[in-house]
Formats: structure tokens, sequence, C-alpha cells
């Protein structure tokens, strides 16, 4: 039997959270596209509880998140001294989320505070490494708007809190992707939610995953430095056998389906904020890239340019992502929490057999 190099295409469990079944993205049921508009908390309440909230449950879980984006002090001077220092943002957030679960008094699994502290450590970081002050959040906003504010320190306008919520929507969960099925094999052990956030930003943090959105600014920045043909950079690139980060997809061959709503949120701050050229870049390239290889921009590549366009420094793109997947992530700790077993595959052997080791006496 021929097995399926890196799973793909194989069942492993079931889940109720998300599905990309026929290459439609559905949340609980609900078409993404469908979705795009709703608020980020709203999501979030579908995916842990998959069904939407009441009016009134809505505003009591806003309140609640928005109450616990905060973090004792302490733990801001830990993640300080980690901060600053000149690893990768990633690293710094894997060690962040492992220190939030040793510092984060209180009860140990509790997923709106752990979403709401996750959010407010990733903007700290971000403030820690930009030497700006860390701002406190304000208890009658949202947690979108608030999240703006935290990272950038800046009231932001609300047609562009609409639109990173809708970024936080598209990202907020993706069923049995690489860093989701690792947080709920570790919650398959009965561990705890720390641990699995943890174990999660790591196989986030790699470029076939998270990583993708970093490397998609780092291209159009080489592009654009060089003043290089976009046609010929793709070229070369492919002729060393490099793929063009932002490109491809597991699941979705004729198209990422938030690539396509996010493409427009793209043109449209690109517009505002005086990054055309770089838009104008990127469709040259998803031009090209069909023409030759006929894949399709991927969720990372226009939101590298969104992140861009909202100040954020790139080597800051892949903690966003992790900002927003916290969601999903804990929808399927919880689901795995609750209704599934043991994760532990086997494996098929094709090493040496029937060796002997030598005896060493004679
Ligand atoms: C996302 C990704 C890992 C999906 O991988 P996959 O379904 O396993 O597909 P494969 O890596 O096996 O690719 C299939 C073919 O398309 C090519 N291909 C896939 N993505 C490519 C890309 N971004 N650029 C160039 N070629 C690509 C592969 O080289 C391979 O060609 P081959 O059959 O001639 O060897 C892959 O498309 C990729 O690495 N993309 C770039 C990274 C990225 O944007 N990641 C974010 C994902 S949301």
């Amino acid at each position: 039997m021929k097995l399926p190099k890196g799973l793909a295409g194989v069942v492993v469990d079931q889940t109720k959270v998300s599905s990309t079944k026929n290459a439609v993205l559905t949340y609980a049921g609900y078409p993404i596209k469908e979705l795009k508009d709703a608020s980020f908390e709203e999501v979030v309440f579908l995916l842990w509880h998959t069904r939407l909230p009441s009016s009134d449950e809505l505003t009591a879980f806003r309140k609640r998140l928005v109450s616990e984006m905060v973090l004792p002090d302490h733990t801001v001077q830990l993640i300080a001294r980690i901060a600053k220092e000149p690893q990768h943002p990633m690293s710094i957030l894997r060690t962040t989320v492992s220190l939030l679960g040793t510092t984060n008094d209180v009860k140990r699994d509790d997923p709106p505070r752990i979403l709401a502290k996750m959010l407010t450590a990733i903007a700290a970081i971000i403030r820690i490494r930009d030497g700006k002050p860390i701002e406190q959040a304000n208890q009658n906003w949202g947690v979108v708007k608030n999240f703006v504010y935290l990272f950038s320190g800046e009231q932001p306008t609300a047609e562009r809190v609409k639109m990173f919520n809708t970024v936080m929507v598209l990202h907020a969960d993706h069923e049995f992707n690489a860093s989701t099925f690792t947080a709920r094999v570790v919650a398959s052990t009965k561990s705890d939610d720390y641990s699995c956030l943890t174990a999660a930003v790591c196989a986030l943090k790699g470029p076939l995953h998270g990583g993708a959105n970093e490397r998609v600014f780092e291209m159009l920045e080489a592009i654009r430095e060089t003043g290089q043909d976009p046609v010929g950079y793709v070229n070369e690139q492919m002729a060393r056998g490099r793929k063009i980060m932002g490109f491809g997809h597991r699941i979705y061959k004729d198209g990422d389906p938030r690539a396509v709503i996010l493409r427009v949120i793209a043109q449209k701050i690109s517009q505002e904020t005086g990054n055309d050229e770089y838009f104008a870049l990127q469709e040259q390239i998803r031009e090209y890239m069909f023409k030759k290889t006929h894949l399709h921009p991927n969720v990372d590549y226009y939101t590298a340019l969104i992140y861009h366009c909202f100040n954020l420094d790139k080597k800051t793109f892949t903690m966003m992502f992790a900002a927003c997947r916290t969601a999903g992530w804990l929808a399927h700790v919880i689901e795995q929490q609750t209704e599934g077993c043991l994760i532990r595959p086997s494996s098929e052997y094709v090493g040496e057999t029937n060796r002997h080791y030598p005896n060493k006496e004679g």
C-alpha cells in the first residue's frame, strides 16, 4: 500500500469546528464569505460553541475578553527581557506563551482569558521591540479595536477596524492544518491549554505554514529594491528549485477563498497608505504565476501587504497569524479534550531488518 506523504487527504478524526470540504471553508457550517463581516468575538464564540451567540451572550463574551486584555506587570517585565533579544519574534512568542502558562495565575485552562492574554502579549512584544510604551485596553471598545490600538499605539478608524476584523476572522480557523493538528495531539495527552498553544506556535513558525507571510513581503521588497522584473524573479527562483511564497495550497487547488476576500482589502488599504506599488507588483506576480504554474495565491499572499499597511514589521507577521489562529487552536483543544482520545498513529517501518548486534566478547 502506498502511504500518502504528509498525511495528504487522510481523514484522521472528526470535527464540528470547521471544514474545507469541496474547497469551501466553513466555520461550524457557516461559509466564510458570509462570516467575513461578523465580529471576531462572534466568530470565536461560534468556533468554541459551534453556534452563534445571542445578543446578550455576545455582549457578555466581548466584555469578558476585553476585561482580560491586560498583563500583570511582572509578566510584562519577563516578556520585555526576552523581547529585546535579537531572536525572531516567533521564538519570543514561543517562550512567551509558555511563560504565560506559568505566570498567568488563577485558573489554568480558561479559553477567554487565554485568548485575551495571547493578543495582549503579542501586542506587548511588538511595542517592546519598537521601544514604545505598553498601552492599556479601553473597556468600551471591542477586541479588534483594542488589539490594533495595543500593537500600534494609535486609535484605528472604524474602517481600519473592519479591515483588521476580517483578517482576524479569515485566519481564525482552518480545520486540521499543521499547527492545529499539533495542538490537538498535545491536547489528546490531557496536557494543559498553554502547552497545546506553545506547541501550535512552534508548528506555525515554519515557512511552509504561518511563516510564509513574512517571506512574501521579503520577496516584494527584494524585487522593489533591486528593480528586478517580477517575471525574471519568479523564473530565477523556480529555476533554483525554490517555491514562490504565498502560492499553492494543500487543499485549495483552484484558489484559496480567503485570498479572494483579502485581495480586495489589500488593494484598498495599499491605495490609502501609499503602498499601491506593492499591490501592483503582487498583481504582476499573481498573473505570471498562474500562467506558468496554474497556482493561485493563498491566505498569506495578500495578508503580508495588509500587515505592512498597518505599519507592522515583516518579522511580526507570523505572530499576527498566531494571534488570529489562537481562536481556532483553542476551539480544537476544547473539542479534543471533550470528545477526543489519545492521538497515537502507527508508522510503516522501512529501515533495515534482521540485523544482529555483534558479540564483542568473542
Ligand atoms: C502550501 C504548500 C506547502 C502546499 O504543498 P503541497 O500541497 O504539498 O504541494 P507540493 O509542495 O507537493 O507542490 C506540488 C507541486 O507544485 C509546486 N509548487 C507548490 N507550491 C509552489 C510554490 N509556492 N511555488 C512554486 N511551485 C510550487 C511544487 O514544486 C510541486 O511541483 P512538482 O510536482 O513539479 O514537484 C506549497 O504550495 C508551498 O510550499 N507553498 C509556498 C509556501 C506557502 O505559501 N505556504 C503557506 C500555505 S497557506
